[in-house]
């Protein structure tokens, strides 16, 4: 069994990143800048959004957190974005999700502009990613791709399971692995809440790889797993830990350790798909301020 490094994985592909800022920087005269839309004080998306922030700043991108209170309004939040939309000294746009509940998502996804779009989901990105054309794709699905393709691991002809249909997760990641191209032509089955227990089973248990991406602890189990799958990990869901200083750890969908001797390459939680999310959104922000500057559309 291989442990797939999202942590080592990551910072290759972040240090490709930041020469690649470099260069365009001394080209161009700045440098790519992310704006991260942030509403309310939930703990675990402040933490994502500093992360994301830090990342950035260390592959020489800039980037500026706007921080709106927990009962900003519909209006306040569409005038944000509608700003940052004009602003040409932004390149990508991201709306840190969960928005508090009276606030509608989808309304102010479509708002940003689909060249800015670095978290690929406004339904422009997603149409163009379903169409097989140039788009920004969803950071988590392209960072598992890229997770994939730097170990060596190719998904053309392989059967492949996707448990959960999340627009961030599920859906595109399912998108990308039908693509025609040398990290698609996969065999794609898509498994959600509405699969039958036995079914999912069974699915699992046919699977070349399987991807989770449900936040259902445990979920994955080892009589599931064929030997010498490949399992990618997308769960992260805060469990109790009195025996942490935090008080909680992060959980994946897996049973890790009676699933890992069963695999040829299995990713960690924590350590895995996380670290490769905010590398590839460094990647579309890259790409996004390449294409503006190109002229070309997104
Ligand atoms: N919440 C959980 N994952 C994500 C993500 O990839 N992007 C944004 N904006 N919010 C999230």
């Amino acid at each position: 069994m291989t442990l797939l490094d999202g942590k080592k994985t990551a910072a290759e592909w972040r240090a490709d990143t930041a020469r690649r800022v470099a260069l365009l920087k001394s080209i161009h005269g700045r440098a790519p800048k992310l704006a991260a839309v942030l509403v309310g004080d939930d703990p675990a998306s402040a933490t994502y959004v500093r992360l994301k922030a830090k990342a950035c700043e260390e592959c020489g991108i800039r980037s500026r957190i706007v921080h709106l209170p927990a009962d900003a309004t519909q209006q306040q939040v569409r005038d944000t974005v509608r700003r940052l939309n004009r602003n040409s000294s932004v390149d990508g746009i991201i709306v840190q999700l969960p928005l508090p509940s009276h606030l509608d998502y989808k309304d102010l996804l479509q708002l940003i502009s689909p060249g800015k779009d670095v978290d690929g989901f406004t339904p422009v990105n997603i149409g163009r990613l379903a169409l097989g054309m140039q788009c920004l794709p969803p950071a988590t699905p392209a960072g598992i791709i890229e997770l994939l393709r730097r170990n060596g691991i190719t998904t053309r002809g392989r059967r492949v399971a996707v448990v959960g249909r999340s627009n961030i997760v599920g859906r595109p990641m399912a998108s990308l692995l039908m693509l025609k191209s040398d990290m698609g032509d996969a065999t794609v089955t898509v498994c959600h809440s509405a699969t039958p227990q036995y079914e999912l089973e069974a699915i699992l248990r046919d699977s070349d790889i399987i991807i989770s991406a449900v936040g259902a602890p445990g979920l994955v189990k080892a009589h599931m797993v064929r030997p010498g799958a490949i399992v990618v990990d997308v769960g992260t869901t805060r469990v109790d830990d009195p025996s942490r200083k935090s008080g909680y750890r992060l959980a994946g969908d897996v049973d890790f350790d009676n699933v890992a001797p069963k695999c040829s390459y299995i990713t960690p939680v924590p350590g895995g798909v996380g670290p490769m999310t905010i590398a590839s959104l460094l990647h579309n922000t890259l790409t996004a301020f390449e294409r503006k500057h190109s002229g070309r559309k997104s």
